[in-house]
């Protein structure tokens, strides 16, 4: 049996060590395809694997065509959307991920976030509290959660909006629930995202919700690119300078909108992107 191990951006070694040790221990064979740069390289590797972990690699028709023997694939993450579930079901491949693990680290960076955006992106000069201000978390899942107890302890009103939770459970745990999602973004200072990308909800972060907020609102998105409607996003920060966006998500590369966000970025209004897992950011300290 081998297992593949495909990550274009790689585990730490020591996680890589920790696989191979149970992979191995098991009798199978661990292989490796770290920071391949192209999905034939993909195409490849999966050509006699039983089993493979990815973290945001995607596991397209294509990749499950060119697997003529997997049987499970696992991604270290949340969510499935880089996984064909189609493709999987079709071809009679288990479809697993791992929700919850890094939820408090992505809760950690959505605080961090917005003590970021509130300080004016630490540069020296006047600044905001975060203390008595609203924060509206749209979708109450796992990292939805950990991130109205964190702001909370830090003082924060917090909002939230999930149809699929049930209302008192969320009132219980001392969350504002509005009557409908235009109410959050009406009242909220901040609003934290943390829904999944789908049919709902891609492109669905547009003028007509974000151009609800208030003066100085500012949307955090630690969730997936794909929910923000991009162009609208632009074309209301064009229009209303208040408004802040801040990301640990790069906008698709590809897109037309990037120079756009990028002389928005140069006006300091979209922050450049910063990414969970790679580099640490370290901005200069402010003088006191
Ligand atoms: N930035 C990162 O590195 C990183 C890491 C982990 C997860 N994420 C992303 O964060 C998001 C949340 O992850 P999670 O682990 O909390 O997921 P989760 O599955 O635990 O929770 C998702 C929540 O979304 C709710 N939901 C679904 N559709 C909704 C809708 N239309 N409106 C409001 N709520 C809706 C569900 O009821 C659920 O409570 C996902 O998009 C995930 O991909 C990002």
């Amino acid at each position: 049996m081998k297992v593949l191990v495909a990550t274009q951006k790689p585990f730490a070694k020591a996680a890589v060590d920790g696989i191979r040790a149970i992979v191995e221990k098991a009798g199978y064979e661990l292989v490796l395809l770290e920071k391949y740069e192209t999905p034939e390289e993909l195409y490849a590797a999966v050509a006699d694997v039983d089993a493979m972990i990815v973290r945001s690699d995607k596991v397209t028709a294509q990749v499950v065509d060119a697997a003529k023997n997997l049987k499970v694939v696992v991604r270290a993450g949340a969510g499935f959307d880089n996984l064909d579930l189609a493709a999987c079901t079709a071809n009679n491949i288990v479809a697993m991920n791992t929700p919850g693990q890094n939820s408090n680290a992505v809760a950690e960076l959505a605080l961090g976030m917005m003590i970021y955006m509130a300080r004016n992106t630490f540069k020296p000069g006047t600044g905001a509290e975060l203390k008595g201000k609203k924060v509206g978390i749209q979708a109450y899942g796992n990292v939805g959660r950990l991130v109205a107890e964190k702001a909370r302890a830090l003082g924060m009103d917090v909002w939230a909006f999930d149809p699929f939770v049930p209302k008192e459970k969320m009132e219980a745990e001392g969350v504002v629930v509005p009557a409908t999602l235009e109410d959050m973004y009406k009242n909220c200072n901040y609003i934290s995202l943390h829904i999944p990308a789908n049919d709902q909800t891609k492109k669905s972060i547009n003028k007509a919700l974000v151009g609800l907020m208030p003066k100085g609102g500012c949307v955090i998105n630690t969730a997936r690119k794909e929910v923000i409607n991009e162009e609208e996003l632009i074309a209301l920060m064009t229009e209303r300078e208040d408004l802040k966006y801040c990301t640990d998500i790069a906008p698709d590369a590809s897109s037309t909108n990037l120079k756009n966000a990028s002389s928005l970025r140069r006006r300091n209004r979209v922050p450049k992107p910063l990414r969970l897992t790679s580099t640490p950011v370290s901005p200069p300290l402010p003088k006191l």
